[in-house]
């Protein structure tokens, strides 16, 4: 008997003009356009497998090995049901194929990244999920088509669909036919764009994005101001930047958005707060970095942004990345060995080398070890690919293994 199945993986994105407010809770249709870097699956990424069988009783969903329940109307059943629909919408138009739009499915899906790192896994998941159900019932949709469906499970997870640079397009209409992603470059483009994401401990459970940013769009009148006056400029600006391969451009804009964003939060009632001192101490570390740079040859060399979270991501050019390290890792020192994918540091210790000529060493105090959990350094990455039957997370009998 044939199984139909199919397994995808994808990735991680993080948002250099931020995402934050909806004018529609329930399409997830935002108040903004937004724009970000795709991360490589080499390192962050969610694996999914759909497989539709008429011997399954009903949909079933298994996240990093447990069962989650599918809620009717949920963001979940919304994505799957819009799915299997496109699926139909084939079998109609093509009769020859085999019908198994009615079919339920199981889907399992697992994250390479721990929950704990307290890395958002709601884009890389979704965009996942997505991208193996469309596999599966061999759509003939785009990336962009496909970023429709995914946005509606979590807004982020839209400008996961595709690699490189990518823009979430607001759009204007009320049924968000076109409030979808497009890619301003791919991956090849810019391939020297590095990130560095400073993993910061936190114990408290913070407030969600999805309540945090209905909260700011009920109370902030900064956000009125940021929407309608500040992205619109800066979307065109961070374009033009990326398409330049301008990194003072990047950076300048990536850093006053995620400050703005930070700031909306601030003016919410009541107010919300994401960044710690430890996320603080690292835009300080930054900023002194960024300033030594640009007295030395006027240009910068790195760009923080945070998001819903205290963790830093810092985009740099490749060439910075063992200076941006070595710095973290001597004012944060880590119980954890810097794993270095890129093998930059084969006969050094991250934290032992020396600093930028003229950088102020008082800028911020040495942290205690733990301060900070771990580095972990990665790049601009691809977008979703579809993976072969043997990676797949379901066993013969359809359930996971
Ligand atoms: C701060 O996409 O997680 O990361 O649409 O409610 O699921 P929902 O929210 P989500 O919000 C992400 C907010 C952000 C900024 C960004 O990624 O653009």
């Amino acid at each position: 008997m044939l199984i139909y199945q199919a397994t995808a993986s994808a990735p991680v994105n993080i948002a250099c003009i931020k995402y934050w407010g909806k004018r529609d809770t329930k399409l997830i249709l935002p108040t903004n356009s937004s724009l970000s870097v795709t991360l490589d699956q080499d390192h962050l990424r969610s694996t999914t497998t759909s497989r539709a069988d008429p011997t399954f009783k009903k949909d079933r969903l298994w996240l990093n090995g447990t069962e989650e329940e599918i809620k009717a109307g949920g963001r979940l059943a919304t994505c799957i049901a819009e799915l299997k629909k496109q699926r139909r919408q084939v079998e109609e138009n093509h009769p020859n194929i085999p019908i198994i739009s009615n079919y339920a499915v199981h889907i399992c899906s697992h994250n390479n990244f721990p929950t704990a790192a307290g890395l958002a896994s709601s884009a890389s998941g979704f965009a996942a999920l997505v991208a193996s159900l469309a596999a599966l019932y061999k759509l003939p949709a785009t990336p962009s088509e496909l970023s429709l469906i995914a946005r509606q499970g979590s807004g982020s997870a839209c400008r996961s669909l595709m690699g490189g640079f990518v823009a979430w397009e607001k759009g204007v209409r009320e049924d968000g036919s076109d409030s979808l992603a497009i890619q301003i470059a791919p991956r090849e483009h810019w391939p020297d764009l590095h990130a560095v994401i400073v993993v910061v401990s936190d114990h408290k459970k913070g407030t969600s994005s999805t309540a945090g940013m209905q909260q700011t769009v009920e109370t902030s009148a900064l956000l009125q101001h940021r929407i309608n006056h500040v992205v619109p400029a800066r979307m065109t600006a961070i374009s033009e930047a990326i398409k330049a391969k301008d990194f003072d451009k990047f950076a300048k804009i990536t850093m006053q958005d995620s400050n703005q964003f930070h700031a909306v939060c601030l003016d919410t009632e009541p107010p919300i707060f994401y960044m710690n001192d430890v996320s603080r101490a690292i835009i300080a570390l930054i900023v002194e970095y960024n300033r030594v740079s640009v007295a030395a040859t006027g240009h910068l060399k790195a760009a923080y942004t945070y998001d819903a979270g205290p963790n830093a991501v810092i985009y740099a050019p490749a060439a910075n990345i063992p200076e941006i390290i070595n710095l973290i890792a001597h004012y944060f020192p880590q119980n954890q060995t810097f794993s270095d994918p890129f093998k930059l540091f084969t006969n050094q210790v991250p934290g032992k080398l020396p600093f930028p000529e003229g950088f102020n060493t008082q800028v911020v105090k040495k942290a205690e070890e733990g301060a900070v959990k771990g580095l972990i350094h990665t790049r601009v990455g691809d977008g979703p690919r579809v993976l072969s039957d043997s990676e797949s997370l379901l066993g013969t009998n359809g359930l996971p293994i």
